[in-house]
């Protein structure tokens, strides 16, 4: 029998697994191994580590809730959730608006409002914007009926559902119209901090990150025949624009508040501007999937 060494486990550990039917799997799980063993031998992992990096897992799978990826959250911060975003965005068949996070807060379950309403159920004075935006194909042909899904925080820096499980607030659906125009009237987002109460925030704070994302909307846009966009805006003026815990933010995704706008079609209040471009619908988007997910969606509720 072969003696198994660090030199020879790799080796063992694929040949073991090269029986592997599906060819996707056999790829990605030999890839993984390799990857991960070439990790251990890089650090030369001690067992009191590698028992730490279990428990840290375990803690992160333990927080989870139908409301609360912490696992996405871990993606986020480690960067992979972007370098996938990137990855995805590579295979478009056209050169769209680039794809950001779409984030734990996104809900399917969002109210259909129409043109020019506001999504915040409270509004301080002062804060109200309009913000709007034309939705077009690659080569600025407008999309007429698109649907356009927001959400952002509200003036505490949280999503509803992190203040009430059940309310809805600062998010809705639109539909643009027959020139790709969408419109609605919000208040100025802020930047926040991802949730530090879990294992990914005490991983951060251990780094010392500052664990902040700059101010920005969600946006998920869809129509038949494109491919589904999620993205967001942000605010250029932010400071933490540049050092993104969860590395969403991107000069070509920036904008700024406008205090008058004459194309605005809403007078009277400062507004944001943002245009987004979409792909049109390979085979494989239809068959892709959605970039990100809704964390109700991910976690089974035991029967
Ligand atoms: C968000 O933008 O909502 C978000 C994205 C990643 C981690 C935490 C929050
Ligand atoms: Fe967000």
């Amino acid at each position: 029998m072969q003696e198994l060494t660090p030199e020879t486990i790799t080796g063992a550990v694929l040949d073991q697994m090269s029986t592997t039917t599906d060819p996707r799997l056999k790829q990605i799980m030999a890839s993984a191994v390799k990857h991960l063993h070439a990790f251990a031998m890089d650090v030369n992992l001690t067992p009191a580590e590698w028992i730490k990096g279990i428990a840290f897992m375990t803690e992160v799978g333990k927080i989870c809730t139908p409301a609360r990826q912490e696992f996405i959250l871990l993606s986020d911060t480690l960067g992979l959730s972007a370098l996938v975003n990137g990855l995805h965005d590579n295979t478009a068949m056209e050169e769209g608006t680039h794809t950001s996070l779409l984030g734990p807060f996104y809900r399917e379950a969002s109210p259909a409002l129409a043109a020019g309403s506001q999504i915040a159920k409270t509004v301080k004075a002062g804060s109200e914007i309009v913000l709007y935006g034309h939705v077009s194909d690659v080569n600025g042909r407008p999309i007429a009926n698109a649907t356009v899904s927001i959400w952002q925080t509200g003036a505490s820096g949280l999503y509803d559902i992190q203040e009430n499980a059940a309310a809805i607030d600062y998010r809705g659906v639109f539909s643009t119209d027959a020139n790709g125009l969408y419109l609605l009237r919000t208040v100025r987002p802020i930047g926040y901090s991802i949730p530090m109460d879990g294992p990914v925030g005490e991983m951060v704070r251990a780094q010392k990150r500052h664990g902040m994302r700059p101010a920005h909307i969600h946006f998920l846009v869809g129509a038949p025949g494109y491919r589904e966009l999620v993205t967001a805006l942000y605010l250029r003026d932010d400071p933490h624009l540049e050092d993104d815990v969860v590395f969403g933010s991107s000069g070509d995704l920036a904008v700024d508040i406008a205090p008058k706008d004459a194309d605005c079609p809403i007078k009277g209040l400062p507004s944001i501007r943002f245009d987004m471009r979409l792909s049109r619908e390979t085979a494989a988007d239809k068959a892709g999937g959605r970039v990100g997910a809704d964390p109700s969606a991910i976690l089974k509720q035991p029967a």
